[in-house]
């Protein structure tokens, strides 16, 4: 296996963007991205997209050769595949197109994710993530994503004393750093009693304890380590990338206080790349829901099981902590376009690695993990980088 950098990163706004069609987003962060390698279109071998469910935000299925005609790469017929793992889409892709690199396959990839999620009504929105869950055996009973998080969050308020307030610390830090990240969804800053006055989603969790509805698309560029020098001095290598599945459904997991196969992927991760989390310097992690992130920064052993709250409470994963967790903004308040959220947590990790973060900036950030999780858990996928 070779080793691989990432050369060039690109991102659309995140947001409600009526102005903006699939199509712009795709080609606005594919263009950032390869203008950011300083790469000629020509050399691109590969491109991996990840999306979704963008037959029924959009009408639109195929998105593959959209990508490739987006970027004028047609007449070269290069290959290009569309990568759908639910919220980890983006993740999943960044797997794929790594292992190509990895192997000698491809030398210079895209790998993109987008969604447009917007042009749909809420409840549709609501019902198309859905599809993410058993259809069959949670979705068609009303068990959408905030009531099974909700169910997640409920056992470890239960089992751990984790506190409404605590999780609504989650989104106070989330919204307090996307204040600080010009592509973020909302940049406001909110209290926890705004997070505790907002309206009830699905007991405990408020409207402000969950990810948005958003549009957006984010890009990156591979290459192997090697050739990488020829295009930036700024290297930012993969250290380990690393998926793992666990049941679809919630309901047939062995425990509801943990994501298995996010437990499963952080280990292979570390293994991969031979480190601990203690080695980590920032992590941007899936909290698609606050839960989530309490239950990821256990699950990835930043803390111990049952802790998560307590160490939120404590600023342990603030932007000046031991562990600074989500310095985008996280979903929370950075957004949630599905398929793109597995790459923009890559953006954020590599801006970090750079130096490139401004105000949000993590001194002498050298190894970051990115944590992206499809539906409530059935995939999971953990990528290290590590700045050369
Ligand atoms: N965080 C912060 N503010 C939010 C928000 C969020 N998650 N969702 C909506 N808002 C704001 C809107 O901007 C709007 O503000 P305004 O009145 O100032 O314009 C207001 O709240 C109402 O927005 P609306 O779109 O009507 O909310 P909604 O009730 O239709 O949707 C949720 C709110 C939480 C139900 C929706 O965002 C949701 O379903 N989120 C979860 C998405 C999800 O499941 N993703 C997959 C995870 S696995």
């Amino acid at each position: 296996m070779r080793e691989v950098a990432i050369i060039g990163i690109g991102m659309t706004q995140f947001g409600e963007l009526w102005e903006k069609s699939f199509r712009d987003l795709v080609a606005e962060a594919g263009i950032k991205a390869i203008s950011d390698a300083g790469i000629e279109g020509e050399k691109i071998d590969a491109m991996y997209i990840g999306g979704m469910s963008t037959g029924r935000f959009i009408g639109q299925e195929h998105v593959a050769p959209l990508a490739v005609e987006v970027a004028g790469l047609q007449d070269l017929h290069i290959p290009a595949v569309r990568v759908e793992a639910a919220c980890a889409s983006g993740g999943v892709a960044m797997h794929q197109a790594y292992i190509a690199v990895a192997s000698g396959m491809y030398d210079f990839v895209v790998v993109g994710g987008a969604e447009k999620m917007t042009d749909v009504v809420g409840g549709e929105a609501t019902n198309i993530l859905a599809s993410a869950a058993d259809r069959e055996w949670e979705a068609f009973f009303g068990a959408t994503f905030p009531g099974l998080y909700a169910l997640m969050a409920k056992y470890h308020m239960h089992k751990y004393g984790t506190t409404q307030e605590q999780l609504a610390m989650v989104a106070v830090k989330n919204h307090y750093n996307g204040s600080m990240n010009p592509k973020a969804q909302f940049k406001r800053k909110i209290t926890v009693e705004d997070v505790l006055k907002s309206p009830m989603v699905a007991e405990p969790l408020h409207l402000l304890d969950c990810s948005p509805i958003t549009d957006g698309a984010s890009a990156v560029i591979l290459a192997p380590l090697d050739k990488a020098k020829e295009y930036t001095d700024k290297i930012v290598k993969i250290k380990a990338s690393a998926l793992a599945c666990d049941t679809l459904s919630l309901h047939g997991r062995k425990r509801f206080d943990s994501l298995p196969a996010a437990v499963h992927a952080g280990k292979k991760a570390y293994e991969m790349a031979e480190i601990k989390p203690e080695d980590v310097d920032l992590a941007e992690v899936h909290d698609c829901f606050t839960i989530a992130e309490i239950i990821a920064i256990e699950d990835l052993g930043f803390v111990e099981k049952g802790k998560g709250g307590k160490a939120t409470e404590e600023g342990l994963t603030s932007l000046n902590g031991e562990i600074p967790v989500n310095t985008s903004g996280g979903l929370k308040s950075k957004g949630h376009p599905v398929g793109a959220t597995g790459i923009a947590q890559i953006n954020e990790i590599v801006l970090q690695l750079r130096g490139e973060a401004e105000q949000r900036q993590i001194k002498d950030a050298k190894i970051g993990l990115a944590h992206n999780v499809g539906g409530s858990g059935g995939t999971a996928v953990v990528h290290i980088l590590e700045v050369v």
